[in-house]
């Protein structure tokens, strides 16, 4: 009998592993199946000289496409082991070298096994290793047990090679951005005349430019060449790679993305449209934008579903009351009084920041910071009950939660940046009228958010990417595909809306099917919903795909009571698999920023 982790990944006394050379003789194995059964396959392979490509780490050389699979880290579940797979570093140059990809597998707990999943967690820059390597049964319960799951870090990212680090030596990215515009958001107020909300951020505006300047001249000198590997076309080439190396030619590809990896998705489909088996996005963002228009274009959308989700944030909060909710001033307030004592000293920190003495990283707490503490609460409602607090505590002077919350959002290079800028059309660089224009236009006819956002997704500044990658997929985005696939989204996510869900389905026309999860939050892990799963589960175990126009309602709404939740998750199989989700909801977020597995998250 096989030792197991359980579902929540508790591991059991017995941890059987197979060993490293068990692995690697079935990857030999796999290796001459490709080149008997494939021939173009390997015609492509020996043409470009894959062959004869090594990568060399430690003394240790290594040929393209081998895998070595041993132990995880410590931090690891012990069930879980982790490698990595050599791969061409350009699969249109073949003296270019190799790329070390590195990857993380939970196998299978049922027979007959159907095959591997391969996780994106989102970002650009978050670790799928990392995200499999914690949280591998929890994603087992949502794609069923009878899949491997496997996790990889996409290029540049994590613990692949070569790695994203511009920054080196005393000098990292947290030092350099800390308190810019680049770390405080941009400062306004509702309330401020528009010719003077204009005049001060074009000021900010041209600030931030000048770091993304600096930023990317910094990254031209240190990395060089080596940045122009990153982008979402060659990582769809990896995995691609990675499937064929670890299931074989014939294989079909399956893939879970959420947030940034519903764009890999999308790129995935519509690149290799005739190996699609079961892919599932969620928490979908639009990769036509994404890979053609500048980002400052990009947020009008993003945020058009934000002031829906705010204002399920508000009305909840009424409902539950202050016990729960101590924004609010007696249970059953009317939300918009809430809404507006929150704008109030929103607007109020612009004329006048609170020191912040307290925080892990002393400051002070300006408008900027408090909006982007409002758009990462709104993405994680399981989480709303601290979030509230935070606010009500900085409300009465107290800005320590809230500083503490938007100190770390991201991981601590370039590696996100360079995922959006390989994969962003060149632009010219934009008058910062311009810019600040369109911002303007978003948190005035869209949401009052719309200028955190920037700070909370970077993805700015890419006119100065100083390279060309090898490859830039720009659509088309309606391929019809070898099987459909399930689109996920919520019908109030604060920066990944119900219309790019709606958007993405239409283009897939008969390739696709949308199921909507009737709750705010980003992504459907946002809250549990046994409807979401057992539809996912579905369409993992053989395709079947939900009925047009479903709509799944979640089995908690936010500010539940963690009693209430406790004793649901304690009932049966479906409760386990509903707690699967509710501590996926925890890893999602880290994994999707790149943040180390100790860091707390406080929104
Ligand atoms: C805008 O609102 C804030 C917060 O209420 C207040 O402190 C400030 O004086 C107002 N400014 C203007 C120009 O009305
Ligand atoms: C301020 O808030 C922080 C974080 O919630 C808390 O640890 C601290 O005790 C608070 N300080 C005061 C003086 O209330
Ligand atoms: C809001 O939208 C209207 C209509 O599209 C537009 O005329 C206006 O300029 C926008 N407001 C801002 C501040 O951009
Ligand atoms: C797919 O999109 C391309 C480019 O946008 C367009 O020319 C073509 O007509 C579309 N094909 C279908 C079947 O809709
Ligand atoms: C989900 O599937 C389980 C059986 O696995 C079933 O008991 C439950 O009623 C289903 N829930 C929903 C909401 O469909």
């Amino acid at each position: 009998m096989e030792g197991k982790d359980d579902i929540l990944g508790q591991p059991s006394p017995k941890r059987p592993r197979r060993t490293w050379r068990d692995r690697c003789s079935g990857i030999s194995i796999i290796i001459l199946l490709v080149c008997s059964t494939l021939a173009s396959y390997c015609l492509i392979g020996s043409h470009l000289g894959w062959t004869k490509s090594r990568f060399t780490a430690d003394g240790v050389t290594r040929a393209v496409g081998h895998v070595v699979w041993g132990s995880c880290d410590t931090w690891s579940l012990p069930r879980a082991e982790c490698g990595s797979i050599i791969v061409p570093l350009d699969y249109f140059d073949r003296d270019a070298g190799t790329a070390s990809i590195a990857l993380a597998r939970y196998p299978a707990s049922k027979t007959p096994k159907k095959g591997i999943v391969l996780f994106n967690p989102g970002g650009p820059g978050g670790s799928g290793k990392f995200f499999i390597a914690r949280a591998g049964p929890a994603l087992q319960a949502v794609v069923g047990e009878d899949y491997d799951v496997v996790g990889f870090d996409p290029r540049g990212i994590g613990e692949s090679e070569p790695k994203t680090q511009c920054f080196d030596g005393d000098l990292s990215y947290t030092t350099f951005a800390r308190n810019t515009i680049l770390a405080r958001s941009y400062d306004t107020a509702s309330n401020l005349s528009l010719p003077e909300a204009r005049d001060r951020l074009v000021i900010d505006y041209l600030e931030a430019d000048a770091l993304y300047h600096t930023q990317f001249d910094i990254c031209r000198k240190t990395m060089g060449d080596k940045l122009k590997y990153m982008g979402t076309s060659t990582v769809v080439r990896d995995i691609d790679f990675i499937t064929t190396q670890l299931e074989g030619p014939e294989a079909f590809i399956n893939f879970y993305g959420f947030s940034y990896g519903t764009i890999l998705g999308q790129y995935l489909v519509n690149m290799f449209p005739d190996r699609i088996g079961r892919v599932a996005i969620d928490g979908v963002a639009d990769a036509v934008v994404w890979a053609t228009k500048p980002y400052y274009t990009w947020y009008k959308d993003w945020l058009s579903s934000t002031t829906p989700a705010y204002d399920i944030f508000l009305t909840r909060c009424s409902e539950v009351g202050p016990a729960i909710c101590p924004l609010a001033k007696k249970t059953g307030e009317d939300p918009s009084r809430i809404r507006d004592r929150i704008e109030v000293f929103v607007d109020g920190l612009y004329y006048k920041p609170i020191p912040v003495p307290f925080a892990g990283t002393p400051g002070v707490l300006t408008s900027g910071r408090a909006r982007m503490y409002l758009l990462m609460a709104l993405q994680r409602p399981s989480n709303w009950q601290v979030a509230s607090a935070g606010l009500a505590q900085a409300i009465a002077g107290n800005g320590t939660f809230v500083m503490d919350a938007t100190e770390l959002v991201f991981g601590d290079d370039m590696a996100r940046q360079a995922v959006s800028c390989n994969d962003n059309a060149p632009f010219k660089v934009p008058p910062a009228e311009e810019v600040v224009d369109a911002l303007l236009d978003v948190f005035h006819n869209v949401s009052r958010l719309g200028l955190a956002v920037v700070t909370t997704e970077p993805d700015a500044g890419c006119q100065y990417w100083p390279v060309t990658p090898p490859e830039r997929f720009q659509g088309p985005w309606n391929h019809t595909l070898s099987s459909p696939i399930l689109i996920l989204s919520n019908s109030a996510d604060p920066v990944t809306p119900i219309s790019s869900g709606k958007l993405v389905n239409k283009l897939l026309g008969s390739s696709s099917r949308l199921l909507v999860q009737d709750s705010p939050g980003h992504c459907t892990l946002a809250l549990p919903s046994s409807c979401t799963l057992n539809a996912t589960r579905s369409y993992f175990a053989d395709g079947t795909l939900p009925a047009e126009g479903t709509v799944c309602k979640t089995d908690f709404p936010p500010f539940s009571d963690p009693e209430e939740l406790a004793s649901a998750f304690a009932s049966g199989e479906e409760g386990q698999r509903l707690e699967a989700q509710a501590q996926l909801e925890q890893i999602l977020p880290l994994a999707r920023r790149g943040l180390p597995f100790d860091q707390v998250l406080l929104v």
